[in-house]
């Protein structure tokens, strides 16, 4: 298997409830290895960037209003298949949809509140990757 790099995000919801080590002890439990991290909240413009491919859907501007409403953990998770591990990991979209031991069906509220983010395929990894961190921040 290949070693890949993903980028995750820990949401606004799970910083609010205090979910930041639990959340990254299932990431690392799951074979995944942090190799940049930063606390950060995002401006309207970040998130309306960072979120631009879904910028017609009908919950555009809420999730861009929640996305913002408190810090972030943006990460860089390393590992093999990191990418659809960290998805297997996080669970489906919709929590009450996600399966058992998934952060989503553990943690998750909502649809929209559902404690991470995870690229979804190899260019958009390094591109979210490159939106947040310069290469100097990334260390394995
Ligand atoms: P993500 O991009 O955050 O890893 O999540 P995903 O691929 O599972 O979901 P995606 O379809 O890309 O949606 C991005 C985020 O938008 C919020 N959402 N709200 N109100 C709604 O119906 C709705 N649907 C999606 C969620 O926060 C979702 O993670
Ligand atoms: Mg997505």
């Amino acid at each position: 298997m290949a070693i890949e790099r993903t980028f995750s995000i820990i949401k606004p919801d799970a910083t609010a409830r205090n979910l930041t080590g639990k959340i990254l002890s299932m990431l690392e439990s799951a074979g995944l290895r942090v190799v940049a991290q930063k606390r950060l909240h995002m401006t309207r413009a970040q998130a309306e960037g960072f979120y631009a491919v879904h910028k017609e859907r009908p919950f555009f501007g809420e999730l861009c209003a929640y996305m913002t409403s408190g810090p972030v953990i943006v990460q860089v998770l390393q590992g093999d298949n990191a990418i659809a591990r960290n998805r297997e990991i996080m669970g489906a979209t919709d929590p009450a949809k996600a399966a058992d031991g998934t952060i989503r069906k553990t943690y998750g509220e909502s649809i929209e509140r559902n404690c991470v983010h995870g690229s979804d395929a190899p260019e958009t990894a390094a591109q979210e990757i490159a939106y947040f961190f310069a290469q100097t921040e990334i260390t394995g």
